[in-house]
């Protein structure tokens, strides 16, 4: 069956990009489904390191089809920027390989000003989006009252719309955030010229995709996010607006489920999460601080979109069987093992604490974490280097250890281990 599923098991920068681009040396075409430029990849070949927001990691591969399917949303500024920044770099992104679907929504300055306003205006209990107007794009997406890329073929009418959307926006901008107006004239005639270059790429994906999947073709759907910061399944409300999860799949690329095969989730060794939001397992600074890096290697724990640091902490085995279930994942594939080397006792989350009880489950999903303490089970580090480990025989014993330990508490298989930010990096433990 021809689709294997990246997903990301935790709250997005698992490393999802080196294992999409990996495995995309088998398949015909790599698409992502869900979110638009939030999402931040780093592909990392030789010396070249590849930063991608929208652009599926698969398109540093040549020859490669890379599909935005219809459930993401799509900012076609920020999209062309990177079409030229890899163009440029000698990345073929012609119509005939990139390919856009026609039910995709588009993001526009509107989205991005409201993004900024319902910030503010939340004040402590911002969410800390990414500001790239995300959530009000899907706002308009579900209130029926978006922009579809498909809009961008009748630039008869484009016009018309651009300026019925931006004077709805401009009504919330002025009365409700008391700010200045966005420019509709000049935001139509923007778009008029984004749309001039994308109309080659705009095609019906769904039809596209199921084309190749009938004839028995490799496609590999590459997730952004993560689990837990899924609208339904995440850590609401400190989540995105799509279904980064495995429903996502099938709604953000219109594809039949009969054709999943491998669904595999990415989870770092330990645990990481940007922006606000309950973290059972947030470790002491000292910790955190050696587990993020200082900000010096471009895989160091910093936001690949913000900048940000992230938050670190012990990996979490409850809510990484929570992914397992949502997704129904097949195997697990792990990054940054080697961080955790010289670390001399590593700790895992193995249940959840409350009001003298034990859960090794959640009684309400991730959305309800805070009266939770975690519970730890602690198991001995290894001070070897492992960045040159190619084999799993290879690995230090703790660090078998470690990773088996993984796999017992999670009911399926570590398929996949990185050690290293290098594409050839990888330890496939049952190749
Ligand atoms: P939004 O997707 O910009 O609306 O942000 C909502 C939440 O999702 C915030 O906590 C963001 O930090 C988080 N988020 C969105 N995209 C990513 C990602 O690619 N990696 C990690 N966190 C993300």
């Amino acid at each position: 069956m021809p689709v294997n599923v990246i997903i990301g098991a935790q709250w997005g920068d698992e490393g999802k990009g080196r294992y999409t681009d990996l495995l995309a040396e088998q398949a015909v075409g790599v698409a992502r489904y869900s979110g638009g430029d939030n999402a931040g990849h780093t592909i990392t070949i030789g010396s070249e390191i590849f930063k991608l927001h929208l652009l599926p990691s698969g398109v540093v591969q040549p020859g490669k089809l890379a599909v935005l399917g219809n459930g993401m949303v799509i900012n076609p500024a920020h999209l062309l920027e990177e079409i030229d920044r890899l163009t440029a770099r000698g990345v073929d992104l012609s119509p005939t390989r990139l390919k856009i679907s026609h039910a995709a929504h588009l993001i526009t300055p509107v989205h991005i000003a409201l993004d900024r306003a319902y910030e503010t205006a939340r004040g402590e209990g911002k969410i800390g989006t990414t500001l790239r107007g995300i959530g009000p794009a899907y706002t308009d997406k579900i209130a029926r009252r978006g922009l579809r890329v498909e809009y961008l073929l009748d630039t008869a009418s484009l016009a018309d719309r651009i300026k019925t959307h931006v004077d709805a926006g401009n009504e919330l901008l002025t009365k409700l955030f008391s700010m200045e107006p966005l420019d509709a004239q000049r935001i139509a005639n923007e778009y008029h010229e984004h749309a001039q270059r994308l109309h080659p790429h705009i095609t019906d994906t769904s039809l596209l995709l199921t084309r190749h999947l009938r004839q028995g073709d490799l496609i590999l759907a590459e997730g952004a996010q993560g689990t837990l910061l899924d609208i339904d399944f995440g850590t609401y409300p400190f989540v995105t607006s799509s279904a980064p999860t495995t429903g996502g799949v099938l709604t953000g690329l219109g594809i039949s489920h009969q054709y999943l095969d491998r669904i595999i989730g990415v989870t770092k060794a330990f645990q990481t999460r940007v922006g606000a939001g309950p973290f059972p397992t947030e470790a002491e600074e000292a910790v955190a601080a050696r587990l993020r890096g200082t900000g010096a290697n471009p895989w160091d724990e910093y936001g690949t979109t913000t900048g940000r640091p992230r938050r670190c902490g012990w990996l979490d085995l409850v809510l990484l069987r929570y992914a397992v279930r949502i997704n129904g994942l097949t195997e697990l594939a792990l990054t940054k093992l080697d961080v955790l080397a010289g670390i001399p006792e590593l700790a895992l989350c193995v249940a959840y604490a409350a009001d003298g009880q034990t859960f090794d489950e959640l009684p309400l999903g991730p959305a309800n974490l805070e009266p939770f303490t975690a519970v730890y089970e602690t198991v001995p580090g290894w001070d070897e280097d492992v960045t040159g480990v190619r084999r799993w025989q290879d690995l230090p014993e703790n660090a078998r250890r470690y990773v088996d330990r993984i796999g017992e508490l999670t009911g399926v298989p570590v398929t996949l281990i990185s050690v290293g930010p290098e594409r050839e990096q990888v330890i496939r433990r049952y190749a």
